[in-house]
């Protein structure tokens, strides 16, 4: 097979489990060595690169809580005693609470922007320091920015914030020839999509799309690797719409 990224090294936060995951096991597909990231799911974690290293890809662990700005900086510093360089960052973990507004608590306010927000601000900071030259930053966005949903309020307003540090970031970074974008994707079957959620709304926001079905953590994935090819050097403050025709 192909391997358009032989040499190249990624970092994909909160890869553990869900999307984060199946970016990684792609750009290891792809041919980059991969520095998983994970906060509590040791076993997952260990469990993504043993599937990587069966396919003859190259993975570690890394155990850092990313709304910790010590730990982000030891993910990155290890990454690079480990692999000597980072070419393709993916900011990926992040949490949803879906709450309408009177019940969302100062508490879950904080500990929501710490991990949509706060993680990506700064490991953004580590990748203008620490990504090569001609590298890659991907922050994972959502489509609940378009739709104006209740009870995604406190949510929207952090990938809200996550688009505009991509925009903004993208005019900073070009002078290293960096490309900035964000994916945001529509209902993902993970984890955090299902949590809370009956079968019956599940099938109706399947409705939602095109294809009458929601969209699985390899539709996005698929978007990682247009996004980290040589095709889409000149691509950069974008955001992409990765919902099978649901919003935009
Ligand atoms: N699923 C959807 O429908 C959907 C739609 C649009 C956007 N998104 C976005 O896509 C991203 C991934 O979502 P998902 O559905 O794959 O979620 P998920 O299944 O809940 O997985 C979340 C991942 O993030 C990690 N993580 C969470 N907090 C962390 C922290 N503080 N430090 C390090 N890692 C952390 C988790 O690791 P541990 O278990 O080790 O803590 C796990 O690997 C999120 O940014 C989410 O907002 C999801």
């Amino acid at each position: 097979m192909d391997k358009p990224l032989a040499g190249k090294v990624a970092l994909v936060t909160g890869s553990s489990r869900g999307i984060g995951r199946e970016i990684a096991r792609k750009l290891a597909q792809m041919g980059a060595v991969v520095a998983i990231n994970y906060n509590q799911s040791k076993s997952s974690a260990e469990e993504a690169c043993k599937q990587i290293m069966a396919a003859e890809g190259k993975a570690i662990a890394i155990q850092a809580d990313v709304t910790v700005m010590a730990e982000l900086q030891h993910l990155f510093d290890q990454t690079l005693e480990k692999f000597d360089k980072i070419d393709i960052l993916v900011n990926n973990a992040g949490i949803l609470i879906t709450k309408k507004i009177e019940q969302v608590s100062e508490e879950e306010y904080d500990r929501l922007f710490a991990s949509n927000v706060k993680s990506v601000f700064f490991a953004c900071q580590q990748a203008a320091e620490k990504l090569s030259p001609g590298g890659r930053i991907i922050n994972i966005s959502t489509t609940v920015t378009k739709i104006m949903m209740p009870g995604y309020g406190l949510y929207a307003a952090s990938k809200g914030a996550v688009d505009q540090i991509t925009r903004v970031l993208s005019r900073e970074l070009g002078k290293k020839n960096i490309t900035v974008n964000a994916i945001s994707p529509g209902p993902v079957d993970t984890e955090l999509f299902r949590a809370g959620k009956s079968e019956e709304q599940i099938a109706q926001m399947a409705g939602m799309s095109a294809f009458n079905r929601i969209g699985t953590p390899a539709d996005v994935a698929g978007a990682v690797a247009l996004l980290v090819s040589d095709d889409a050097s000149w691509i950069t403050g974008q955001n992409i719409y990765v919902n099978g025709g649901l919003a935009g």
